[in-house]
């Protein structure tokens, strides 16, 4: 079968490239699922992978098949797969066990372990494939309905991920009634998160450097989201004039921003930071001020990646509620298709482009 693929620690590798189809029977107990790929969406990761900046091959090939944010029809299961059969729409996680406690509990995404294996980044080839094959335990069933919106399951997943977390951190306060978010960058992850969060019936500010109005910006607005540019409202403004926010979220990649958000966080607020950030910026703080309004605000910060079984199933619920509350919506986030898997490079290039791109995914097969 046919798979994009890139050769990890070579700049640009991004390649198609025949492999062979996998067997239910690589599949241990009789638990393995064949899922035919329909559409895999792509993000700042896989530009990453193929910039050789991050990722690394299973142990032994030679190549990383790319792909993490699937979305496929099950073809075939194992005699001992009862809650799937053929014809359910799924998507994969990406994370798989290694051997902490949280990997043999199934909280993968906590692992303590220093590597750690994910399919199409690290370790583990991806779905960027015509098939695969994986244990059902780590599939996700969606609802017909879901199949037009399904590939942005991941995505979702890391956005509720981070803000389930949120949650369960503030239960330490027993009453905790959060009224105001603020949402920093408005990509994908950025967008999914301000919506979960009006969900959830959160007042929610998103910040971003365009400058409104862009697509991203409509969007948010059609949810009820504020949207401000960081060119004309700085953190503490937006802070002032429609704070103090009792959650953030910080997703732009630009780590500076999480002291910036410690610093006008709310009392008993908490901070949630999702960017991957590589680099090695420094940047001068006011060490003091954050800490003293960390301890007199009984303030946390926590950092939150990847994502459980549990944030996948709180996505499908979710998508499934947008749909019925703001019809339409999420299929505005597919800005971007790309036809085939011999499409790989417009599929990079798409991904790299400028205004007007949210969701960039291969539309591998219809059905
Ligand atoms: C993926 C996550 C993954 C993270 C770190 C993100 O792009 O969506 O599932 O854990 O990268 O590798
Ligand atoms: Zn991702």
């Amino acid at each position: 079968m046919k798979a994009i693929a890139v050769i990890p620690g070579k700049p640009n590798s991004i390649h198609l490239r025949d492999v062979a189809t996998p067997a239910l029977s690589q599949v241990p107990d009789g638990r393995g699922v064949l899922v035919k790929v329909l559409r895999v969406g792509v993000d700042g990761t896989d530009k990453e992978i193929n910039a050789a900046e991050y990722g690394a091959p299973p142990p032994g090939d030679g190549y990383l098949i790319l792909g993490h944010e699937s979305f496929g029809k099950v073809e075939a299961v194992g005699p001992k797969v009862t809650e799937l059969r053929p014809g359910d729409y799924v998507v994969a996680s990406v994370r798989r066990p290694g051997t902490s406690l949280y990997d043999r509990v199934g909280l993968q995404d906590m692992t303590t372990d220093d590597t750690y294996l994910e399919r199409g980044i690290n370790l583990l080839h991806g779905f960027l494939a015509e098939h695969y094959v994986d244990a059902a335990d780590f599939l996700v069933k969606l609802p017909e309905g879901l199949k037009e919106v399904g590939v942005l399951l991941e995505p979702s997943s890391v956005a509720e991920k981070a803000i389930g977390q949120a949650y369960e951190i503030q239960r330490r306060l027993r009453v905790w009634r959060p009224q105001r978010a603020a949402v920093l960058g408005t990509g994908t992850l950025g967008l999914l998160a301000s919506l979960f969060l009006r969900l959830r019936g959160l007042e929610v500010i998103a910040m971003g450097r365009t400058d409104p109005p862009f697509l991203n910006s409509r969007l948010l607005e059609e949810i009820g989201v504020r949207y401000l540019s960081t060119k004309s409202t700085s953190l503490p403004q937006a802070s002032a004039e429609h704070g103090p926010f009792d959650l953030i979220l910080e997703g732009t990649g630009f780590s500076p921003l999480v002291f910036e958000a410690m610093e006008v966080l709310a009392k008993n607020g908490v901070l949630a930071m999702v960017s991957v950030t590589g680099g090695e910026r420094k940047v001068e703080i006011p060490a003091d001020r954050i800490n003293q309004g960390f301890v007199l605000g009984n303030k946390v910060a926590f950092g939150s990646v990847n994502a459980s079984r549990e944030d996948f199933q709180r996505g499908v619920q979710d998508l499934a509620q947008a749909e019925a509350q703001y019809a339409g919506w999420l299929a505005k986030l597919l800005t971007h298709p790309v036809n085939g898997l011999e499409n790989y490079e417009e599929l990079l290039r798409t991904l790299t482009g400028g205004k007007g791109t949210i969701k960039v995914y291969c539309v591998v097969a219809e059905g």
